[in-house]
Order: C-alpha cells, then structure tokens, then sequence
C-alpha cells in the first residue's frame, strides 16, 4: 500500500453521499517522509475546486503558523482531512459539519494513511478530526499525549475568531517539537 493506491481508493470512492460534491480528485498536502502528520476535518470551496487539504483561508493562517515554528508545509509536514470529500449544507449552500456516518465511512483512509507515514506526531485540528481520534473520548486541547504521539490543537478557523489562542496554539506545538527532538 502506498499514498498512490489510498488516493486511488479515495477518488473512485462512492460509500456516502458526499461522494456527488466531488468535483476534481482530492490527494495530501506536503510530504510523504513527514514526521508530522496534521489532520483537519474535511474540505471548505477552495479545496474543494482545488483538490488539496488546507489552501482555502484557514490553510493560509496555518501555512503561517508552521513557518513561525520552522516547518515548511510543503516539505516538512503531511496535512490530510478525516473526511475526504466536501460536506455541504442543501439547504443554505454552506459548509457544515460532516455526519458521524460520513465519518465513519471514510475514517479507514485515513487510517491507511497514518499506517504507510506512521508519523512521529499527529495534529489534529478542531474537534471534528480530535474527538475521532480520541475515540470520542474526554482530552484536552494543547496538551501532548505522549503515549498515543498525540497533539490535539484548535482548527485554524476557530483562531480566527479566537485570536488569543494562536500564541497558545504556537507554543502547544513549539513545545512539542521540542519534546520529540524534531
Ligand atoms: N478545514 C479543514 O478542516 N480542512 C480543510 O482542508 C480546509 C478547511
């Protein structure tokens, strides 16, 4: 298996109904040699028309961020979604959150992903990709758990409307870095 095959898989894939929003195949940001492994929710319209995690406005703030603590987002990082496909809302035309089924269904990618980097650290952001990862289980957001390599932030877009959490969004991850010696 390799990121090849998964993204095949994830472009023909028809399992949920977000499926039918896809409108250009989807693939990773950065690289596959990361040791970091960020993982948002799912696409907004920019990635959507793009096919690439994270390069609509709450990529740019994050671009931002992992310069000022010395990563490169394009070379030293691998930025995926849990929900590969775009879910939005018929009635109002907006993003929304994906469904606990969708979730579900398209969780085993991701997976198969974390298992062909299987990164030093995973990110990830918001609560949609943290609880999932957590198992729907009580954590808190950053603080490094250590056992499971975990780093649980806030999604960029939330620091937009919280900008007092950026710096400790900045040092939650400053730290862990630190911590792992990368
Ligand atoms: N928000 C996400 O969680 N992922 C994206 O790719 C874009 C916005």
């Amino acid at each position: 298996m390799n990121f090849a095959n998964i993204y095949e898989k994830v472009n023909k894939c028809d399992k949920c109904k977000l499926c039918k929003n896809r409108i250009i195949n989807c693939s990773f940001r950065g690289s596959t040699k990361a040791y970091i492994m960020f993982i948002g929710e799912a696409f907004g319209t920019t990635e959507q028309s793009e096919g690439r995690p994270f390069v609509g406005r709450s990529g740019k703030l994050l671009d931002g961020i992992l310069q000022k603590v010395g990563l490169n987002p394009e070379t030293d990082v691998y930025i995926t979604n849990l929900v590969k496909d775009r879910p939005i809302d018929y009635v109002t035309g907006k993003d929304r959150k994906p469904f606990y089924d969708e979730i579900i269904t398209c969780a085993p990618y991701l997976m198969e992903e974390l298992e062909v980097l299987n990164p030093k650290i995973v990110v990830t952001l918001g609560k949609t990709s943290g609880d999932w990862f957590a198992d729907y289980k009580e954590y808190k957001i950053n603080q490094y758990y250590s056992e499971r390599k975990w780093l649980p932030l806030y999604h960029p877009s939330y620091l937009f409307r919280n900008r007092k959490e950026i710096s400790n969004f900045i040092e939650a991850l400053k730290n862990t870095l630190e911590k792992i010696n990368v």
